[in-house]
């Protein structure tokens, strides 16, 4: 192989491993161990809320502070619950 097969042979599988790093980064994120939406009475109407964002609305009624359920400490920011909480 000349030099310059080599470089190009390198680069390509540098860029493989980048790819696996990427991907084992993206299935080990939070999503993995974050609790879905429960299958319980309270919320079981969101399940039925077919858009996100609806839903969401009623969350902050209960899951804030001072209310029922409040969100643990060091929760990670607020918006856009069902994201991560996955039904
Ligand atoms: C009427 C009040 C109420 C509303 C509205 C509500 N929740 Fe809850 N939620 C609770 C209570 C009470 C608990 C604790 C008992 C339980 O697990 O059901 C809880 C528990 C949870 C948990 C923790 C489950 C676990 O495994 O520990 C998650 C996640 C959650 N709610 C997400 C949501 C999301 C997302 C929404 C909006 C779509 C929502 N909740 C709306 C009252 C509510
Ligand atoms: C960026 C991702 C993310 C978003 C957005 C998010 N959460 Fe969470 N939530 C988490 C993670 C991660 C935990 C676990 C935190 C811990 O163990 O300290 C958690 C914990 C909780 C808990 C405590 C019960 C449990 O399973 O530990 C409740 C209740 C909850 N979230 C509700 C909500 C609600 C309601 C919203 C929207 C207002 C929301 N979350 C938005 C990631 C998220």
């Amino acid at each position: 192989m000349d030099s310059k097969k080599k470089n190009i042979w390198l680069l390509n599988v540098l860029f493989v491993l980048f790819s696996i790093a990427i991907i084992a980064f993206l299935l080990n994120a939070p999503e993995e161990t974050t609790s879905p939406l429960p299958q319980d009475d309270i919320h079981i109407e969101f399940h039925k809320i077919k858009k996100k964002k609806e839903a969401e609305k009623f969350c902050l009624k209960c899951h804030d502070e001072g209310k029922d359920s409040p969100l643990p400490e060091g929760h990670p920011p607020k918006y856009r619950c069902l994201f991560c909480h996955k039904r």
